[in-house]
């Protein structure tokens, strides 16, 4: 049964793949696909790229920017013999030639099928857990009666290193491609790699890995240049080797590197078969050739397929929701969780942004996804990542580089303070306090305790004050387009002040904690709620930031940009307001910001580019953080809301963004269904809630953690799991399974029947404890009636 469809697709009937049965999508519909080291992008058409390690700097294959076009991307051809006819198996490159077309995104695979007369076609795309390499698995059908010869192409073009290869006369002269006859595969080597390494390597360094294309079949021919391949002038869609059925049999240097093997084979009427493509990155030749060798074997395929469903299965599976809405259960079960890790954790590039780099407070952010799914020890190797990307002195990388291991040294007033953030949630899950004690090491050298870490980050936040008491903003804080606001020192962050006033407090509160410290902390947090109440509050909400020259950000007096979201929900957040501010902010934010596709993250957009505000505002009104929504934002808001008035107000707000439901105008929206989009313009945009940046990074984990505490009413604390039961209007019950210290806490929240009293019950016994019991046992089943 077909799931919330649209005019383009829906989602299985169990939900774990989104069908599109029109690839006319209004943007490319993509999935990101990858086993934590090598990945790929492939969108509905068949378009995409691949990478090892780094989707920027370590590139294989060559694309291009080009969202509306999409037409760069690793193809497959093929050729009745018979008569010279000659198709793609997907959208692109050549164009509508498939009847049936249908695409399933899966969770680590992509499969598009189609039909073309008689022949069926389908191609499956996924990664191998433990290699680095991609395989696409060809299944042909001859559904007629009469006998088929075909041949097969694969086209792709290697770039072998840092994308774009802006200048490819310059790099194609370094590649060189060579034809394996004893396991049929092509290979590809360069001998220059650009990295971003301040080394005198530059321009003086080979790309250390064997690039390989290999098929389970032998092949009969090979291209190995783009000029004999597409032949003088040809196009993608008419390539002189396909149209002809003639390879070149040519490789070696000076082409423009291409790998394009060709395999024959026939099908008898009814007959099936499969062929499989491996293409990858090895770390030399003889990796290479036994990767090469191992995915000839179809059976070794399938089961590599196999076990990549078992593996997103068992890693999204743990967490699962059952509700009356039918789009938040989608997302909840499975597909938050696969776009934070395989997007933003193991991926880090989308067709919006191609990344590859690490951000600082991203990637900690995107790994409290690992809380919520039950694999808290994967949030603290995530931790010990990061903490080993911060100076002796505090500061931290902004982002950094993995193969070059350079970043940028960040002048952003947030990042470091992410560290103990991430830190407190994960201790909120597992009560594992020796985590404080392990030794991590600095990036700048020598090593100190992950405690001492998070406590050099406090240090430098805490120095790093106004004379007034607020927090300096310096090049930004969370929002990076603020980065003019207090670039000479000076100007000031209240975001910031919420911020840290709710970190102190919360370090401040973990048990064993050094007595100074606690003292320091409470302090240090009393008057930082003290000078954002004296200073920052604007008459009916707090302002962002102020100017290094003074002059206010987000506040009446703003002539654009007069408030901004973060300011409130944070107040909220960390409880810097009391109550009445609590209030008369987040009424000013439904004033202001609200619309019907979600909160906005500032209003009114800035339509001038302001140099004292930085490039948030030269951004065209509307879009991204210049008065989107910004989801990521848009969730702290539905945190608010459930804090300050309920279930009822959080679950509307997660709802007016919600990807499934904004797609029923699909057309509209425009983004996947299936993953939370960066961002959703704004009323000021050309067109208001249409999605952006989708796969983007902070959205995913954030929104998981909305519904399930914002929503639901689920928290991780010290103490234990808390329930804040309440059921939206129209829900009868839920029912939450999560994973919490070593148990399966099965909750079922429901409506009292007429006459029966409200409680809750742990494994049939009345409870009345604050926190859900803590004992060994597989599963404990709550039952609470409201
Ligand atoms: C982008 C950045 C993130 C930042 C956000 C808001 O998502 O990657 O670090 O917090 O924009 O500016």
């Amino acid at each position: 049964m077909a799931q919330l469809p649209n005019a383009y697709g829906y989602f299985s009937d169990d939900g774990r793949e989104y069908v599109i049965t029109c690839p006319d999508t209004p943007m490319p519909w993509v999935n990101v696909i990858s086993n934590g080291d090598y990945g790929l992008v492939i969108s509905q058409a068949g378009s995409g790229y691949s990478w090892r390690t780094h989707a920027s700097l370590n590139r294989l294959t060559r694309w291009e920017q080009d969202l509306i076009r999409d037409e760069w991307g690793k193809y497959l051809y093929l050729r009745d013999t018979s008569n010279g006819e000659f198709w793609s198996p997907t959208r692109q490159p050549c164009g509508e030639t498939l009847e049936q077309y249908r695409v399933r995104h899966g969770m680590g695979y992509t499969v598009i099928e189609g039909q073309r007369g008689s022949l069926a076609s389908q191609v499956t795309y996924f990664v191998p857990l433990d290699a680095p390499c991609e395989i696409w698995l060809l299944r042909l059908e001859n559904l007629g009666d009469q006998f088929r010869h075909l041949q097969v192409f694969t086209y792709l073009e290697w770039l072998l290193g840092a994308a774009p290869d802006w200048h490819r006369e310059f790099h194609r002269t370094f590649i060189e491609t060579q034809f394996n006859s004893e396991h049929g595969a092509l290979l590809a080597t360069k001998v220059l790699w650009e990295l971003p390494v301040e080394s005198k390597t530059h321009w003086n360094r080979s790309w250390p890995y064997v690039a390989f294309l290999g098929a389970s079949e032998a092949p009969v021919g090979f291209d190995a240049d783009k000029r004999d391949f597409l032949g003088r002038h040809g196009t993608l869609s008419r390539p002189q080797t396909v149209v002809t059925g003639r390879c070149s049999n040519r490789a070696g240097r000076w082409g423009d590197a291409i790998g394009s093997l060709s395999l024959e084979l026939d099908l008898a009427p009814g007959e099936a078969r499969e062929i499989a493509f491996t293409l990858g990155a090895a770390d030399d030749l003889d990796q290479a050739l036994s990767l090469v060798k191992k995915y000839k074997d179809i059976v070794v395929v399938h089961t590599a397929l196999q076990a990549v469903r078992e593996h997103w299965q068992a890693l999204t599976c743990t967490l699962t929701v059952e509700t009356p809405d039918p789009a938040l259960n989608l997302l909840a079960n499975g597909w938050l969780g696969y776009q934070a890790i395989s997007g933003r954790l193991y991926g880090r590039t989308a067709y919006y942004q191609t990344g590859g780099a690490y951000g600082f407070r991203d990637q900690l952010q995107d790994s409290l996804v690992w809380l919520l799914l039950g694999y808290p020890e994967k949030t603290l190797e995530q931790i010990r990542l990061h903490a080993a990307h911060q100076f002796q002195d505090g500061i931290v990388l902004h982002w950094w580089h993995p193969l070059a291991e350079t970043g940028l040294r960040s002048d952003y007033s947030d990042d470091l303070l992410w560290l103990p953030f991430v830190t407190l949630h994960y201790l909120y899950e597992t009560a594992d306090f020796t985590c404080l004690e392990q030794e991590i090491p600095f990036y700048d050298g020598g090593s100190a305790s992950l405690r001492e870490h998070c406590l050099r980050a406090f240090e430098v936040a805490l120095r790093r004050r106004s004379p007034r008491g607020l927090p300096l903003i310096l090049k930004g804080d969370w929002n990076d387009g603020l980065n003019a606001v207090g670039a000479e020192g000076r100007g000031e962050s209240v975001w910031m002040a919420h911020f840290l006033h709710y970190l102190l407090r919360a370090w401040a509160s973990l048990p064993g904690e050094n007595e100074d410290t606690v003292v320091r902390f409470r302090r240090a947090a009393d008057a930082l709620r003290e000078a954002v109440n004296r200073h920052a509050w604007d008459g009916a909400w707090y302002w962002r930031a102020s100017t290094d020259a003074g002059s206010l950000v987000g506040s009446r007096q703003s002539r654009e940009g007069q408030i901004f979201l973060n300011a409130q929900t944070w107040a909220i957040l960390s409880g810097t307001a009391d109550s009445q501010r609590a209030r008369q902010a987040m009424a000013s934010a439904r004033e202001h910001l609200y619309s019907p596709y979600g909160p906005l993250l500032l209003a009114p957009a800035y339509t001038q580019s302001d140099p004292e505000i930085g490039y948030l505002s030269r951004y065209a009104p509307g879009t991204r953080e210049n008065g989107g929504v910004y989801c990521h934002a848009a969730c702290w808001a539905v945190l608010a809301e459930r804090r300050l008035n309920g279930v009822q107000a959080a679950y509307d707000l997660w709802r007016s963004f919600c990807p499934p439901v904004r797609a029923a105008d699909a057309d509209h929206y425009a983004g996947e269904p299936y993953v939370m989009p960066g961002n959703v313009a704004g009323p000021q945009a050309a067109i208001p809630g249409q999605a952006g940046w989708t796969w983007y990074t902070g959205s995913a984990a954030w929104y998981l953690r909305a519904l399930i505490e914002g929503v639901l009413g689920v928290e991780a604390h010290l103490e234990g799991l808390q329930v804040h039961a309440a059921l939206p209007d129209g829900w009868d019950r839920y029912r939450l399974q999560r994973r919490f210290r070593g148990a399966l806490y099965d909750i079922t929240v429901r409506r009292a029947a007429p006459g029966e009293s409200p409680g809750c019950w742990v494994d049939d016994r009345p409870w009345l404890g604050e926190y859900l019991p803590l004992y060994a046992a597989d599963t404990i089943r709550v039952e609470i009636v409201v």
